[in-house]
């Protein structure tokens, strides 16, 4: 088993008696995609996401300190402003999974208030925002008590604990790409925790645009770690293991060379291939639905007529981003609004982009 012992902090002698700390984090997405895991939420293949700007949670973290170490986590959960007790079960077990390495958590009531700046039922995962603001908000409590912890230190610890509430949730901390899991020729890069795409990165990627079309905003059918389980005794799962792998030399290439035609082929392929990793697990299951497809069909379309370089990806669900260079802004609204919005749930779709990571407020 991996030694992560380098994430156990020590609890000071003396700890602040209350304050208050506010941060933000982002989504993120992934262009070759985490899913498989081994407890506890270790990846079977690396993975590389574009963090996100605008999709991203605001969360405060109240503390206040407690007369003696209590026996359980004492904390409350606001979200968008009302009490959110059905939210707690998923805080305290993050908690629980967290408390080897933040040993002071016992030692504090918290008030945690957080709030998404995308819309709540839109099926945009907010686990990866919402873990990682967290998780940064926690760290920035520890760095209040050990001064001494350095910059790479606090952003690896913050995305090592991001990864215990949720495997995405890893890739938020830093933009504006990150690796998650141990590949040969990503430099400095770990199953514990994301690193930072560690060389220069091509300008035809600067200021990357996703425009989010929001196909389906339920609720999903079935949810990622189930997902996730369904890959042990896969039939596919080690060759989908190893091309995950092979994605991730050429993205790697791709993103230093900037071959945008070889991005679209990694992108596109990668998305397909998770869902098609769902099609062909037991059970079986679709997450995408008709529309998807036809926004999908529209973009080879239009890229065939054009010459664009918009490409598509796809999450666990049926909502369906587009990503493009930024120099294409203006067409790419233009096709969206003539020819995507009717298949997007009440014509919504949500205009992000490449962003930086989690920070203070
Ligand atoms: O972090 P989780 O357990 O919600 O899994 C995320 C899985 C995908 O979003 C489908 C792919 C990925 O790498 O983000």
């Amino acid at each position: 088993m991996a030694d992560h012992s380098q994430f156990i902090s020590k609890t000071p002698a003396i700890l602040p008696d209350k304050g208050s700390i506010s941060c933000t984090s982002p989504s993120n997405i992934a262009l070759v995609k985490y899913w498989g895991k081994q407890p506890i939420q270790l990846p079977e293949n690396p993975s590389i996401s574009f963090t996100l700007e605008n999709c991203k949670t605001e969360t405060t973290l109240q503390y206040e300190k407690l007369e003696n170490i209590a026996e359980d986590f004492q904390f409350e959960l606001y979200f968008e402003g009302t009490l959110k007790p059905e939210f707690k079960p998923k805080i305290k077990s993050f908690f629980e999974r967290i408390a080897l390495y933040v040993p002071f958590l016992k030692y504090y009531k918290f008030i945690i208030k957080t709030s998404n700046t995308f819309p709540h039922s839109s099926g945009i995962a907010s686990s990866a925002s919402g873990m990682s603001a967290l998780a940064f908000c926690l760290m920035q409590l520890e760095w209040q008590l050990n001064q001494g912890i350095t910059t790479k230190e606090f952003l690896q610890k913050t995305s090592f604990l991001s990864r215990l509430g949720s495997g995405s949730a890893s890739r938020s901390v830093e933009g504006p790409m990150t690796v998650w899991g141990i590949h040969k020729d990503i430099e400095g890069s770990n199953d514990a925790y994301a690193v930072k795409f560690p060389y220069d990165i091509h300008p035809n990627f600067t200021n990357y645009q996703d425009t989010i079309l929001l196909v389906d905003k339920g609720e999903k059918q079935v949810s990622s770690s189930v997902g996730h389980d369904l890959m042990h005794g896969h039939p596919f799962s080690s060759e989908r293991f190893k091309q995950a792998n092979k994605n991730i030399t050429k993205l790697k290439n791709i993103l230093i060379s900037g071959d945008l035609d070889a991005f679209i082929e990694v992108v596109e392929s990668e998305a397909l291939t998770l869902h098609a990793m769902m099609m062909t697990s037991l059970p079986y299951f679709i997450l995408m639905k008709p529309n998807t497809l036809s926004i999908i069909n529209k973009i080879w379309e239009y890229r065939k007529v054009t010459g664009s370089k918009v490409c598509f990806t796809l999450d666990a669900g049926a909502n369906v981003h587009m990503l493009y260079p930024h120099s294409e802004k203006d067409a790419v609204t233009g096709f969206i609004e003539s020819e995507l919005v009717v298949f997007c749930e009440k014509g919504q779709y949500i205009c992000d982009k490449i962003g930086l990571g989690a920070k203070l407020l």
